[in-house]
């Protein structure tokens, strides 16, 4: 990777919005109004808001001409036509179902393939997956090797499938109680870590063995190209694109959330290689969901838009730019000593909430008590990736089960904050970590039964 001081942004700016830091009383005022919830924070109250790299990236010029131009015929728009041929053209798949968003793609997969009692196996299926999968009575089963677990360990491919796992995973189950493979790249929930080309390509040699179809969750999958530009010495001198067409090619169809790497603020589609009976089937269900194939819940616009970023998304100096920034900060939160999941991955910095504030016990939730702190220091707005989110109390014993880790993730969005907005982050964290002995834990006040991070209430301690 190129030394960040060696190039600047591969873009100028055209059009701005104003961002404004509120005082510190008038943060605390509305933190404590926001029962210590940031999700209960008004955007305009956040100063940067790493909350998500979701729907959050600034479009291009390009794009938001591309909007002019929106069909918005019922059937038939122009637009689907471009995005069935950006798709073609780039993932290689010939069958392209428009959604709404990501876990629209999910649901309508899963309607298809999965039902009650049986397991889906990932490396690291993410929340809404597991989401889908669990509404059906059915079980996620992550392989991610032992090192994408480890925040500590520095291994380049950390979000790739345990091979050994998957094969006895596949040979103890058949294709009626184990139906499907997921690959998630980049893999959000360690941290957006990258699969390896091989170990994509492994993934597939045995899902072929078992007869069971591979399924690629391509929200970040430019990310992961990116990454294995750098880090396999056999791709230095591939192109993004075609790398993105080899990693494809061993998938059977992919799920993707457009509001990360195609750059847009709304989005998603469900695409086959060549299974035109599955593609049938989709349609069926999209037009139950989503809408007629050719808009799937999206206007034509937003058809426009997502072909063209799809495009702008693979283009290595974006790229080069985008994982730079991220690593840029990365490098700053590791100077200033802040312990932080290794190596950076693709789309933030996850910061190890329980270690960094290691006086507070895991019962009263550090992570937690960090994302406060953090709007309260300099109005940033992170998430909570730990108890919170992944945590839960068990209904049988009543005890509290806690996650492997417990994680403040500082997402950041595609084109949108500078790295001057970087070394803010930063900032605060070296302030925070000056005084942190003194920050207390926190406790719920009030936390619905599933997905309680969003709507939860706390109290501090
Ligand atoms: N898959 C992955 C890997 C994701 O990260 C997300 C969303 C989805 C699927 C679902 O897509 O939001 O378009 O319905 N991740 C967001 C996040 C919400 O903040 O990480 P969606």
């Amino acid at each position: 990777m190129r030394n960040r001081d060696s190039y600047a942004e591969p873009f100028r700016i055209k059009m701005i919005e104003p961002i404004k830091q509120k005082d510190r009383e008038t943060r605390e005022d509305l933190i404590k109004k926001a029962h210590y919830n940031v999700f209960n924070l008004k955007a305009e109250d956040v100063y940067i808001d790493l909350l998500t790299d979701s729907g959050t990236s600034a479009m291009s010029a390009n794009q938001w001409s591309g909007m002019m131009i929106g069909d918005e015929s019922y059937a038939g728009c122009a637009n689907f036509y471009n995005l069935e041929e950006a798709i073609r053209d780039i993932l290689g798949y010939m069958y392209v179902v428009p959604t709404h968003q990501g876990r629209a793609a999910e649901n309508i997969l899963m309607s298809m393939f999965v039902g009650e009692k049986q397991t889906v196996i990932g490396n690291m299926h993410f929340d809404t997956t597991e989401g889908h999968i669990r509404l059906r009575n059915a079980v996620p089963l992550n392989l991610v090797i032992d090192e994408g677990l480890n925040p500590d360990t520095d291994h380049p491919f950390k979000g790739n499938i345990n091979l050994e796992k998957l094969e006895e995973a596949l040979a103890g189950q058949g294709p009626e109680e184990a139906p499907l493979v997921i690959m998630t790249v980049t893999s959000n929930s360690n941290g957006g870590q990258p699969v390896s080309m091989d170990n994509m390509r492994d993934a597939s040699i045995l899902a072929k063995k078992y007869n069971r179809p591979l399924i690629i969750d391509a929200a970040r999958f430019a990310e992961n190209c990116y990454f294995i530009k750098q880090r396999d010495r056999a791709y230095h001198n591939v192109s993004i694109r075609d790398i993105a067409r080899e990693m494809f090619s061993y998938a059977d169809g992919c799920t993707m959330s457009s509001k990360k790497d195609a750059l847009v603020n709304i989005g998603g589609f469900l695409a086959f290689k060549d299974n035109e009976q599955w593609y049938e089937e989709a349609v069926q269900i999209q037009i139950c969901y989503e809408g007629f194939r050719t808009y799937g819940g999206l206007a034509g616009r937003d058809l426009e838009a997502l072909a063209r970023g799809l495009y702008e998304g693979t283009e290595e100096d974006y790229l080069e730019d985008r994982i730079g920034q991220v690593a840029y900060l990365g490098q700053k939160m590791t100077d200033a000593g802040i312990p932080i999941m290794k190596p950076v991955g693709g789309h933030g910095v996850f910061v190890e909430g329980s270690k960094f504030l290691s006086h507070i016990p895991r019962a009263n939730l550090p992570a937690q008590a960090l994302v406060v702190e953090l709007y309260r220091e300099a109005g940033i707005r992170a998430i909570e990736l730990g108890t919170c989110a992944f945590g839960y109390t068990d209904p049988e014993t009543g005890e509290e089960v806690y996650p492997n880790q417990d994680l403040v993730r500082l997402a950041i969005p595609r084109r949108a904050y500078t790295d001057r907005h970087m070394d803010q982050v930063a900032q605060a964290f070296e302030k925070i970590a000056a005084r942190k002995g003194r920050i207390s834990g926190m406790e719920f006040t009030y936390q619905a039964e599933i997905l309680r991070h969003f709507t939860a209430r706390y109290r501090p301690l």
